[in-house]
This record gives C-alpha cells, sequence and structure tokens, in this order.
C-alpha cells in the first residue's frame, strides 16, 4: 500500500522512521510524500513536552474527518506517544487504527495488513515497572542491521544507534518510561552496520543513544567502554567523521576525551546537557551531579579535546525555579560559552516525579521571558564565537543547497547554488559554490557570520 510517515520527535524517532522505511518497502510498501495520496498515514510521535502531542491530535482530528467523509484510510500513531496513551488513545480517538510502541515497531507490517482487513491493533511495551529486566534487544537490533543504506535521508550521513533506553529517570522526564531500559547493543553489530553504512557511501555517523556516553558492553571478561567503541569504529576505512548524542553529564570519564582528542575522524563536538546552573534545581531534577562537578566536567573536555565544541540543553521554569536559580543557568552558559543551546519551557508529563511531587509553579509567562533571555545570552554567545572564526578557512561537509537562499549577502553567480554545509564543530556555513557538491568535504574561508550562521566563500572562488 501507499504509506505516508511524518516523524516528530528527536533523532531517535527520525532513526526509528529510517529504519521502518526499509522494513515498509521490504514488504512491499511504498512510502508517498503526500498524504492525500496514502492508503495509511502514520505519525511517528514524541511526548517529551505537551506541545509535541498536541501537533499529533490535531492531525487525527483531520484524519478523522476525512474518514467520517467516507474516505478509506488507515491511521496509525507510532513511537512515544503511542507508548504512553495505549489502549486510551483508541478510546479517545477511535479514527486510530493502530497505535504502536518504539519497542513493536518490527511488528508493523503485520499490524498494517490486519488493519487493512478492518481490525485495529494496540501494541506497546508492558510497562516496565512490571516486568524483568531484558536480557536483549534482538528485535530492535534486527531492524538496524536489515537496514537498506540507500533510505537514509542524506546521501552522506547516517545515525547509527548504539544503545536503547534510558535509566537515569531524570525526575521531569518521560522517556525512560517509553523507550524502556537502558541496554548496550553487541559492539561487533555497530562495527558492522557503520561498516555497510560507510561502504555505501555515508562518511559521517551520528552515533545515538539517550546517554550515550553511558555505552558499556559486557560479556564475561570482556567489557567494551564507549571510547573503546569509539576506537573500533574511528578505523572503518572511509569514515571521515564520527559524532555521537546526547552525552549525560555523569558518564563522562577522560577516556572518552583522550578518544576524541587522539582519533583524528572522530568530532570535536559534545552535546552536553546541563538542563539548570542551580545546584538547588539540579538536585530537585534528579540530574545526580552539581554546578561544580559539570564546571569541572566543561574544563577538562576543554583541556583535552583541542576546539571542543559544546552545544547544551536548558529547562527554565522547573518547579519551585527562582530568579536566582535563574541566573545561575545564565551564568552557566556565560562560563561554558556553547556553541549553541536548546531551550525549552518546562512541561509536566503526567507519570513523571517530577508532576507527582512538585507544583508547577512558575507561570507561563515567566517561563516564557526566562527563555528568551537565554536565548538571547546564548545568541550573543554564538555571535562572538563565529565573528571569531572570520578569515579562517574551515573544513565543510556540503550537506546541500540552502534552504533559505536569502540568507547570503551575495546571490549565487549563474552556475552555481548557495549551498549549506557543516564544520567538524557542528557550525552551519552557507556560501556560494558549482552544483554538485553535496556529499563532499570542501574548505570554505568564513567572511561574515550571524549568531545561527557562518557565510563564507568557496576556496575554488577566491
Ligand atoms: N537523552 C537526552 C535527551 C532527552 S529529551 C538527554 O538526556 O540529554 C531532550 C531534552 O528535552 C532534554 O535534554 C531536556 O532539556 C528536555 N526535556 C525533557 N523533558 C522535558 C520536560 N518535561 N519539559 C521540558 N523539557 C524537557
Ligand atoms: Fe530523560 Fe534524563 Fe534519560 Fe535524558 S538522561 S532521557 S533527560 S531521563
Ligand atoms: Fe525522542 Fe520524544 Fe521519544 S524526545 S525518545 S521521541 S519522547
Amino acid at each position: 500500500m501507499n504509506i505516508y510517515l511524518e516523524t516528530m520527535g528527536c533523532q531517535m524517532n527520525r532513526l526509528d522512521s529510517e529504519l521502518l522505511v526499509s522494513r515498509l518497502c521490504a514488504a512491499g510498501h511504498e512510502i508517498v510524500d503526500d498524504p492525500a495520496h496514502a492508503d495509511a498515514v502514520l505519525y511517528n510521535t514524541c511526548s517529551v513536552r505537551q506541545h509535541a502531542e498536541q501537533k499529533v491530535l490535531s492531525r487525527l482530528g483531520a484524519d478523522g474527518q476525512r474518514k467520517q467523509a467516507g474516505l478509506k484510510l488507515i491511521v496509525g500513531v507510532l513511537g512515544c506517544m503511542a507508548q504512553r496513551t495505549g489502549q486510551e488513545l483508541r478510546k479517545r480517538y477511535p479514527q486510530v487504527d493502530i497505535v504502536c510502541g518504539p519497542g513493536q515497531l518490527t511488528r508493523l507490517p503485520e499490524l498494517l495488513t490486519a488493519a487493512d482487513k478492518g481490525q485495529a491493533s494496540v501494541a506497546i511495551d508492558p510497562d516496565r515497572k512490571h516486568q524483568p529486566r531484558p536480557t536483549g534487544c534482538e528485535e530492535i537490533d534486527d531492524m538496524d542491521l536489515a537496514r537498506d543504506p540507500s533510505r537514509s535521508s542524506s546521501p552522506s550521513q547516517a545515525f547509527v544507534r548504539v544503545m536503547r533506553g534510558c535509566d537515569k529517570f531524570c525526575t521531569y522526564c518521560i522517556v525512560p518510561y517509553l523507550r524502556g531500559p537502558e541496554i548496550s547493543r553487541r559492539p561487533d553489530r555497530i562495527v558492522e552496520e557503520t561498516r555497510r553504512l560507510v561502504q555505501a557511501g555515508r562518511s559521517e555517523i551520528t552515533l545515538l543513544g539517550q546517554t550515550v556516553n553511558s555505552y558499556r558492553w559486557q560479556a564475561g571478561e570482556l567489557s567494551v567502554r564507549f571510547s573503546d567503541l569509539l576506537a573500533k569504529l574511528s578505523a572503518i576505512p572511509g569514515l571521515r567523521r564520527l559524532r555521537f548524542v546526547t552525552s549525560h553529564p555523569v558518564d563522562f570519564g577522560d577516556d572518552i576525551f583522550h578518544a576524541m582528542a587522539d582519533l583524528q575522524n572522530v568530532c570535536p563536538y559534545l552535546h552536553c546537557p546541563a538542563q539548570s546552573g542551580s545546584d538547588a534545581v539540579l538536585k530537585r531534577m534528579g540530574r545526580r551531579y552539581t554546578r561544580a562537578d559539570y564546571d569541572g566536567l566543561i574544563d577538562r573536555a576543554s583541556e583535552i579535546v583541542p576546539d571542543v565544541s559544546i552545544a547544551g540543553d536548558f529547562i527554565v521554569g522547573f518547579p519551585g525555579e527562582t530568579e536566582a536559580d535563574h541566573q545561575a543557568s545564565i551564568d552557566l552558559i556565560r562560563r561554558t560559552r556553547y556553541k549553541n543551546s536548546f531551550i525549552f519551557k518546562y512541561s509536566p508529563r503526567p507519570g513523571t516525579a517530577a508532576a507527582e511531587r512538585f507544583i508547577d509553579d512558575v507561570d507561563d509567562a515567566t517561563k516564557k521571558s526566562r527563555n528568551n533571555e537565554l536565548l538571547a545570552v546564548q545568541n550573543e554567545i554564538s555571535l562572538v564565537n563565529h565573528r571569531r572564526m572570520i578569515g579562517s578557512t574551515v573544513e565543510v561537509l556540503v550537506e546541500g543547497p540552502s534552504p533559505r537562499a536569502d540568507r547570503q549577502p551575495d546571490a549565487p553567480p549563474p552556475g552555481q547554488t548557495q549551498l549549506i554545509g557543516r564544520t567538524v564543530g557542528d557550525h552551519i556555513v552557507v556560501f556560494n559554490a558549482p552544483d554538485g557538491l553535496t556529499g563532499q568535504y570542501v574548505d570554505v574561508t568564513i567572511t561574515g557570520a550571524t549568531a545561527l550562521t557562518l557565510f563564507g566563500r568557496h576556496a575554488e572562488n577566491q
């Protein structure tokens, strides 16, 4: 059948969608870009904030109307929101035929066949509280290994999962309840999958895990740490860039920083969220480190890894956050000088410890103004960081034509296109160059900057 798949979540969710596309195509289905031409519409959803869920519900409203008007359409809700709402979702939205959690995606072809015969399904993992710890992740692993590299969304980049789940249970976060316990994949399988992707032209690989740096695989005497995995992967011929996200501050040994410094194709880029700069808030968030621990970590990373580029996440308006706590977050942004920060307004998630224990007592106007304030400080820092790069020549992996062709001061001359690419430190660079460079590594001299983007001149245009 013709299937329309919309992905609404994080990188892990995007990878799930990509693996799913491989599986659905192998089962004889076709993926279409327009929901109007689809026999089935599938939403791969996110539950991390309430806002993410609202988007799906509005889509379901529209699909319900189309079905009521007599259209034959299969509607599937997949991913984290499916796992969170389960049977309840079908009760409230009877237009939904398939509810399928992230741990059950291998079953989707069979669920589609059933739906086509008029049989609805809810496929979710049992609540992890009432289950023994699983010992492996063969099913999910099968999907990773069976992927068709030509299906990846970019010709030069790909994600590879090194672990699934999360055991940290930060008090605000729903992810550990939806993605299950933390399980590391076998290193030989990760190497095998990466090798295949690199052979198929994916020269930049991003390793994924909710707390990717806590990767550890153990069998008898043998123990493979994350830094060991980096070393194994970095030896794959043709792998130009190796990145990993997201790191948890408590799981960093210096071995990882040394691997980043010593292995030439491991990018000097860390996404290491702090969430807050205040000890009192970090404690209520259950983050397991203090502000001093985090500062020490950043100092170690900066000492060991030359020119390390660090991205962060912050939550504003966590329950009980005072103006002084907020100022501590501003201070942390100024101290760390992040490359960029993702800033979120706290959103209570049903079932999490924070939602049960604390009142969501910071009003929305305050959350909004704190969000804007952090963004303004971050933008000021990003602009200074970017301006420092003016005059330098950087290697850029070309991702394709710039989606907003008006961003660069000079319009491209005839025969050239405005391209967008990224540096090893994940800086975005926009420049004019001949068509056909997508997927290649080129040198660009930086000539201008805003807080979000660098502008440059392609080496051959000088
Ligand atoms: N595993 C990753 C990502 C978790 S979700 C990590 O630990 O960093 C991505 C980001 O969403 C988090 O870093 C956090 O900043 C934010 N987030 C998670 N739960 C949230 C909530 N309830 N309200 C607002 N932001 C939240
Ligand atoms: Fe959520 Fe914390 Fe796990 Fe990240 S480490 S997924 S924020 S519980
Ligand atoms: Fe990702 Fe959202 Fe699930 S952030 S893990 S898709 S809740």
